[in-house]
C-alpha cells in the first residue's frame, strides 16, 4: 500500500505542490491523507484543495504551543499516516508533541526538508544566511526530525552552485528546484525500501519502519496523548 502522509505547512505551499504532482504523476508512490496549517490564509492550503487533499487549518492565533498542539493532535487522532511531512512548517514542535511518534527503533516519525548543507545554516532564512556568508556551494537537506530544530538524522542531501553573478533571489530559485525534485524523491524511496540510518553515525544506527503497522498504534498513542 502507499505511505500514507499527513502534510503540516505554513505559507507558500510549493513543496507541497511538488509532493502532490509526483503523486499524480506516478512518481511517487504515496497519498496525502491530509494537510495542516497554522495560517488559515495559508496559500498552501488552497493547494490541497486543488487536489482534494482534507485540510484543517487550525491557527496558533492567541493560543499557548501546548493548546495549540493539542487541537493538532485531536485532528491528527482521525487520520491514519506513517509519517507527518513538515514542508515550511514554522513552528517548534515541543518534546511533548513528537512523544507519540516515536519509532519502537528510537525515531520521530517526523520528516524535513530544510534549504542548507546541516548543520550548517539551520533555523529560519537559511538560503539568506548561506548566500550572505558567501557560500559557493550549498545544497537541500531532507531529515529525521529530533527534539533541536533543523536537526536529527539525516535521509538525503542534495548540494547546488552559487554562480558568479547569482543574487539572493537566482539562489534561492535554484534552491527550491532541487527541493521540489528532492523531497518527493525521498519519499518515494522512503515508500519503496523504509529508511536506513547509516552506521557510525551520531544519531545512532537503525532501520525506521516504513509503514505504521504502526497506523493503528499511532493512533493509539495519539488518542492517548490526546486524553492525558
Ligand atoms: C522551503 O524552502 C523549505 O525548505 C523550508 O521552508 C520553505 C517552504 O517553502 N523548510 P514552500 O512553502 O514549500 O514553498
Amino acid at each position: 500500500m502507499s505511505l500514507q502522509l499527513v502534510v503540516f505547512v505554513s505559507g507558500r505551499g510549493s513543496n507541497l505542490e511538488a509532493i502532490l504532482k509526483a503523486i499524480a504523476e506516478r512518481r511517487l508512490d504515496a497519498r496525502v491523507n491530509l494537510v495542516v496549517s497554522n495560517d488559515p490564509q495559508a496559500k498552501a492550503l488552497d493547494i490541497a484543495r486543488e487536489h482534494n487533499v482534507p485540510t484543517a487549518a487550525i491557527s496558533n492565533q492567541g493560543l499557548s504551543r501546548k493548546e495549540h498542539e493539542e487541537k493538532v493532535l485531536a485532528a491528527l487522532k482521525e487520520v491514519d499516516f506513517d509519517f507527518i511531512v513538515l514542508a515550511g512548517y514554522m513552528r517548534i514542535l515541543s518534546a511533548e508533541f513528537l512523544r507519540p511518534f516515536l519509532d519502537r527503533r528510537g525515531y520521530y516519525r517526523i520528516i524535513n526538508i530544510h534549504p542548507s548543507l546541516l548543520p550548517a545554516f539551520p533555523g529560519k532564512n537559511a538560503y539568506e544566511l548561506a548566500f550572505n556568508y558567501g557560500v559557493k556551494i550549498s545544497g537541500i537537506t531532507v531529515h529525521l526530525i529530533d527534539e533541536q530544530v533543523d536537526h536529527g538524522a539525516i535521509l538525503a542531501q542534495e548540494s547546488f552552485q552559487r554562480l558568479p553573478g547569482d543574487t539572493l533571489e537566482t539562489f534561492t530559485r535554484r534552491g527550491l528546484a532541487v527541493e521540489h525534485e528532492l523531497y518527493p524523491r525521498v519519499l518515494n524511496e522512503i515508500a519503496k525500501h523504509g529508511i536506513e540510518i547509516a552506521s557510525g553515525n551520531t544519531h545512532g544506527n537503525s532501520t525506521v519502519e516504513p509503514k505504521a503497522e504502526l497506523a493503528a498504534e499511532l493512533t493509539t498513542k495519539i488518542k492517548e496523548s490526546v486524553e492525558r
